[in-house]
């Protein structure tokens, strides 16, 4: 937590009644600079990052880098055979109609209702947007280079990437602007370049991406359908946004599955099983362990966290086994108790961090706790899987399989 703390400071002005974002591309920069004019004291900044790249942990969210010059190639019509042009015109065509392109305006509830959150919850409050601000911004930075790498080989597949850029961007500025109704902001710029980037493959980038939209749709949603129901919980109006907000995630989403469905090597053989388990396994599992070190989080919006999240990982598990070819169990009653026991496991980790004890002594309290963790991880990822939508390439047209 105090990890991205570090890189919040107060601000003084509130504005509102504006979209956060123009509705060009370019509005991305203006969530930087906006940031960065905020924060004038860079040196701070400075020292309080080196802090952060200490405090990291693996449940924190990450940016991604990649191999582009192999994107290049996997998007080379003349040597992917499997590209369907016409499937990305229509995706392209969507995303130009920009259907958000009015939705993220703010009004003065939404200061309003900040100062009414107090006490712990205010703190919890405070990390959620922060958290969500960084994994959203985390994709405009990834899309946006996406973008921009892929332009002259497949400038459509580009300009949807720029155009998702867009959307996040909108994203994390709208949950950084709620960030100033608690006096604080997020420097973007600063979080550009401090932060460590994460190198990932092509085909994990697509593993990952796919998954974190489908379930950032989910979560949305959920939690959205939730506070209509039940909207003496609604405490804050941000929520308000999730359904137009969601949506946009989804076609994210959606747009990933159609480049897996380009590249059918990703999909059809054993490897491509044993990693889309280990992808549905590690986006699963950080989920559950982050939101159950913060259960004052989701109490205070009325949810239950473990029956929250066991929800949103069926949905997006039955979601992603429509693309990917093995999926885990998640409705196997085994698959929570082994969650749970993650929690228990983390919990004692935690725990150990916050002792007196030397580094020396932490560490070796760490070890069989680290051991127990990997092998309940394991067991888990052991569990028989459930075969899933693989893609029939036969005729170069993509269909699914069930
Ligand atoms: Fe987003
Ligand atoms: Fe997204």
């Amino acid at each position: 937590m105090a990890t991205e703390m570090a890189l919040l400071k107060p601000i003084s002005k509130f504005s509102s009644g504006t979209p956060v974002f123009s509705n060009s591309r370019y509005g991305k920069f203006t969530a930087v600079r906006m940031s960065s004019t905020s924060q004038p004291t860079t040196k701070t900044a400075g020292k309080k990052a080196a802090k952060t790249a200490i405090k990291e942990t693996l449940l924190t969210p990450r940016f991604y880098t990649t191999d582009f010059d192999e994107m290049e190639a996997l998007f080379n019509t003349e040597i992917n055979k499997n590209l369907n042009q016409s499937e990305f015109e229509a995706l392209l065509q969507e995303f130009k109609t920009d259907y958000n392109q009015t939705h993220f305006v703010r009004n003065k509830e939404f200061k309003e209702a900040a100062d009414k959150i107090d006490g712990p919850l205010r703190q919890i409050f405070v990390e959620f947007l922060e958290r969500s601000c960084t994994a959203e911004f985390s994709g405009f930075l990834l899309y946006k280079e996406l973008g921009r790498r892929l332009k002259k080989t497949n400038p459509v597949v580009a300009e949807i990437f720029s155009l998702m850029s867009r959307d996040e961007a909108r994203h994390a500025g709208f949950l950084n602007k709620g960030l100033s109704d608690f006096n604080l902001a997020l420097d973007l710029g600063f979080l550009t370049k401090a932060r460590k980037y994460t190198f990932f493959k092509p085909k994990f980038i697509f593993y990952a991406t796919y998954l974190s939209e489908k379930i950032g749709y989910w979560r949305y949603i959920t939690i959205y359908r939730h506070l209509k129901q039940n909207p003496e919980y609604q405490c804050y109006p941000i929520f308000k946004y999730f359904e137009n907000w969601c949506q946009d995630e989804n076609r994210h989403g959606d747009f990933f599955s159609a480049l897996l469905k380009a590249q059918p090597q990703f999909l059809n053989d054993w490897k491509a099983k044993l990693w889309s388990r280990f992808f549905c396994l590690s986006v699963y599992v950080t989920m559950y362990l982050n939101d159950c070190q913060r259960t004052a989080f989701y109490e205070g919006i009325g949810l239950d966290t473990k029956e929250f999240d066991m929800h949103v990982i069926i949905e997006t598990n039955r979601t992603t086994a429509r693309i990917f070819p093995a999926v885990l169990d998640v409705e196997n009653p085994e698959f929570k108790r082994r969650l749970d026991k993650m929690v228990e496991i983390n919990e004692q980790l935690l725990a150990v961090g916050e002792t007196e004890d030397i580094p020396l002594v932490k560490n070796l309290k760490r070890i069989p706790l680290i051991a127990a963790l990997a092998s309940e991880l394991l067991a888990t990822y052991l569990m028989p899987p459930v075969e899933s939508g693989s893609v029939d390439f036969a005729e170069f047209e993509p269909r699914l399989v069930y």
